[in-house]
C-alpha cells in the first residue's frame, strides 16, 4: 500500500500514529525555517510540515516541491500548535511531519490554481479539465452524480425493474432533434444513427414481456446547443407495462424524492401538484413553470376588448388574448429600461409589449385608447397599487402567453425574486397530442408519434386532431423540465392512424418503424413510461448555472470537446473504407495520420 489515508481523513484521535499519504502539492508555505505543504487529493487536503530539526535532508527536499508535484509522504501525526488549527478544514486539528518524501511526479506551472474561488475561464477549465477536476466543486459535482445514479439503480431494482442495454449503432429515433449517423463500413452508403433514446426499444421490450425496464442511458441529439442541453446527455430511462399514468408518476416521483432527500436533505410531499398545460401556459406563460415566486399572468382579454387601439382589436377580432402582469413598485422604470423589456418581449415572439404606470393617473402611451373604468378594471385585475408598472402583451393566445412568460422569467432574474433555496416539484400534465409547425406547414407530435392520445379524444383524430390531447407528463423542477413521459400507443391501428395525420405514409412507416408495428402486432401490453434527464436533475439540485458542470468531458456551444479536439478531420484511407467523399477540405496537418483526405 502506498497510502495509510486518504488527504482527508486524518482527525485528531489519529493523533501519534504513523501515517503514509499521496497526492498533489496544493501550497507551500516557508515560516520560520519550517516548510509546510498542503498535500491534496480528492477527499480533502492535510498540512504536512518539513522541520530542518528532524531531517535537514528532508527539508531541502521539501525546498524543490511545486504545485501540483505529486507526493508520497510518510510520518507521524501531531495535533496543530495551539492557535495554528483551522476549524474550516476536516483535518485542521492535526498535522503530518515528514519523515520520509517521496517525489512521484512532477508538474509544469499549472494554467491555474486549482482552488475554487478564482474566476477561471471555461475554456481553460474544459481544455485542463484533468486540472478543472481537481478542484474540490467538481469534485462535489462529480460525486453528486454519481450518488443519484446510484440512488435510482437501487431504487429500482428494489422494485423489480430489470437494467437493460439497448443499441448505440441503431436507427433513427424521432425525438425532434437531427441524429449523429456513423458510416457503416459493411454496408457502404449505409449509415446507423446514435440513438436520441432508447424509445423504441425500450417499447419493444415491453411488448418481450420485460415489464419494468430502467436504463441510465448516454442519448445523442444533434441540437443547437444551450446552458441546459448538450449533444449527448444522460437519462434516467423506465418504461413499465400494465400501467396508468399515475402508476408511472407515482413510481417516478418518489424517486425524485428519495434523490432530493439525499442530496438535499429535504423532504417533498408527495404526491406532487399536476397542473394541465392549458393552466400552466396562461398562468405562467410557460409549460416548465417556475413555482418559486408568484408575479403570475392575468388574463385581461375581457377587460380590454372594445378600445381604440387598432392592435389591440386586432388581435381580439382573430380570436387572440391579452396577458397582462404586474410588477411591483416599478412605475419608476425608465423609457430604457421599458425598451429592453419590449425587446425581450419581441425576441420571444411578441409583437409589442405595453405598459402602464400606476400613480395618482395612469401613465402610458396607450392611456388614451382605454376607458377609465378599463384602466381601473386592469388595476384590480393584476392587483395593482400606486407605484407599480402593469404590462400587457396582446397576441394569439400562445404568443402572448409564451412572450410574457419569458418577461416574467427575465423580471425576476432581474429583480432577484426567486428565492435561491426553494424547491418547486411539478407534474404537468394534459398536453396537447399533436401541434401545428408553421415553418414546415405541417402536423407534428407535441412529444413523440408514439404518446397515446386521451382515450375520449380519439374520435377527434379524424376532424380536429389539434385539440387531441396527450396521456404525457412533464415533470418541472424550478423552471426546468427535468423529465417526460406518456403512455404509449400499444396498438397498431392507432399508431398507423396517428402516422397517417402527422403525414408519414404507410411506406415510410414500414421503412422507419416496421419493426415497431411489426411488434406491436404482435401482442403488444399496454404500457408507458418515462425519461429523467439525469444532467439537468443533478444541475438543478446543486443550483449551477450549466449541465457542463455535471458532466466529466463536456462540450462547448460548439459541440467542440476542448481536451481532444473532437470533432477532427480523418484521413483519406479511414474515408474511403467507408465510401464516403466530403466537401469540405481539411489542410494535412490536420488530419489525424497526416494524410490528406480526398
Ligand atoms: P425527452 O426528449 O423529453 O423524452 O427527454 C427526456 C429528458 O431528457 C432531458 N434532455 C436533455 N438533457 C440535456 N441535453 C439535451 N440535449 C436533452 N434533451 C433532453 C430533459 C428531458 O426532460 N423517449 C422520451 C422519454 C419517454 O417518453 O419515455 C424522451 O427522450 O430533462
Amino acid at each position: 500500500m502506498l497510502r495509510t489515508h486518504t488527504c482527508g481523513e486524518l482527525k485528531g484521535s489519529d493523533i501519534g500514529k504513523s501515517v503514509a499519504l499521496c497526492g498533489w502539492v496544493d501550497t507551500r508555505r516557508d515560516h520560520g525555517g519550517l516548510i509546510f505543504i498542503d498535500v491534496r487529493d480528492r477527499w480533502g487536503k492535510t498540512q504536512i510540515v518539513f522541520n530542518p530539526a528532524v531531517s535537514p535532508e528532508l527539508h531541502k527536499a521539501a525546498e524543490q516541491l511545486r504545485s501540483e508535484y505529486v507526493l508520497r509522504v510518510s510520518g507521524k501525526v501531531f495535533r496543530r500548535p495551539e492557535g495554528t488549527e483551522n476549524p474550516k478544514l476536516p483535518t485542521g486539528e492535526i498535522e503530518v511531519v515528514a519523515e520520509e518524501l517521496e517525489i512521484l511526479n512532477a508538474s509544469p506551472t499549472p494554467p491555474f490554481e486549482i482552488m475554487d474561488d478564482k474566476e477561471i475561464t471555461e475554456e481553460l477549465r474544459l481544455k485542463y479539465r484533468y486540472l478543472d477536476i481537481r478542484r474540490p466543486s467538481m469534485v462535489r459535482n462529480l460525486t453528486t452524480r454519481f450518488r443519484v445514479s446510484k440512488i435510482a439503480r437501487d431504487y429500482f431494482a428494489n422494485l423489480g425493474f430489470l437494467e437493460i442495454e439497448t443499441p448505440f449503432l441503431t436507427k433513427s429515433t424521432p425525438e425532434g432533434s437531427r441524429d449523429f449517423l456513423v458510416p457503416a463500413r459493411l454496408s457502404p452508403g449505409s449509415f446507423y444513427a446514435l440513438p436520441q433514446s432508447p424509445q423504441l426499444f425500450k417499447q419493444i421490450l415491453m411488448v418481450a414481456g420485460v415489464d419494468r425496464y430502467f436504463q441510465l442511458v448516454r442519448c445523442f441529439r444533434d441540437e443547437d446547443l444551450r446552458a441546459d442541453r448538450q449533444p449527448e446527455h444522460t437519462q434516467i430511462d423506465v418504461e413499465m407495462s400494465f400501467v396508468t399514468e399515475e402508476d408511472v408518476m407515482k413510481v417516478i416521483e418518489n424517486l425524485v424524492a428519495a434523490i432530493i432527500k439525499e442530496v438535499k436533505g429535504v423532504t417533498v410531499p408527495v404526491p406532487l401538484m399536476r397542473m394541465p398545460y392549458e393552466i400552466a401556459m396562461n398562468r405562467y406563460g410557460s409549460d416548465k413553470p417556475d413555482l418559486r415566486f408568484g408575479m403570475e399572468l392575468e388574463d385581461a382579454t375581457e377587460i380590454l376588448k372594445g378600445s381604440q387601439s387598432k392592435i389591440f382589436e386586432e388581435v381580439f377580432k382573430h380570436g387572440g388574448a391579452a396577458k397582462a402582469i404586474r410588477v411591483r413598485g416599478k412605475a419608476d422604470y425608465s423609457r430604457k429600461e421599458l425598451d429592453d423589456l419590449t425587446k425581450i418581449a419581441q425576441d420571444a415572439g411578441a409583437k409589442g409589449l405595453a405598459w402602464f404606470k400606476i400613480g395618482e393617473a395612469v401613465e402610458s402611451p396607450m392611456r388614451k385608447f382605454f376607458g377609465d373604468e378599463q384602466m381601473k378594471k386592469l388595476v384590480s385585475l393584476v392587483g395593482a397599487e400606486k407605484g407599480d408598472l402593469i404590462l400587457v402583451i396582446a397576441d394569439e393566445w400562445l404568443a402572448a402567453c409564451v412572450a410574457m412568460g419569458t418577461v416574467r422569467l427575465h423580471l425576476a432574474k432581474a429583480l432577484a425574486l426567486i428565492p435561491e433555496d426553494k424547491l418547486a416539484l411539478l407534474w404537468v400534465v394534459d398536453f396537447p397530442l399533436l401541434e401545428w409547425n408553421e415553418d414546415e406547414k405541417r402536423i407534428q407530435a407535441c412529444h413523440h408519434p408514439f404518446t397515446s392520445p386521451k382515450p375520449e379524444d380519439i374520435g377527434l383524430l379524424s376532424e380536429e386532431p389539434l385539440k387531441a390531447k396527450a396521456r404525457a407528463y412533464d415533470l418541472v423542477l424550478n423552471g426546468n423540465e427535468i423529465g417526460g413521459g406518456s403512455i404509449r400507443i400499444h396498438r397498431r391501428d392507432l399508431q398507423k392512424k396517428i402516422f397517417e395525420i402527422l403525414g408519414i405514409s404507410d411506406d415510410e412507416a414500414e421503412v422507419k418503424f416496421g419493426f415497431l408495428l411489426k411488434a406491436l402486432s404482435f401482442g403488444a401490453p399496454p404500457h408507458g413510461g418515462l425519461a429523467l434527464g439525469l444532467d439537468r436533475v443533478v444541475t438543478v439540485l446543486l443550483g449551477l448555472d450549466s449541465i457542463r458542470d455535471v458532466i466529466a468531458f463536456p462540450k462547448t456551444q460548439k459541440g467542440i470537446c476542448l481536451l481532444s479536439d473532437a470533432p477532427s478531420p480523418v484521413s483519406d484511407k479511414q474515408l474511403k473504407e467507408l465510401a464516403i467523399r466530403t466537401e469540405v477540405k481539411v489542410k494535412k496537418s490536420e488530419t489525424e495520420d497526416g494524410a490528406i483526405p480526398g
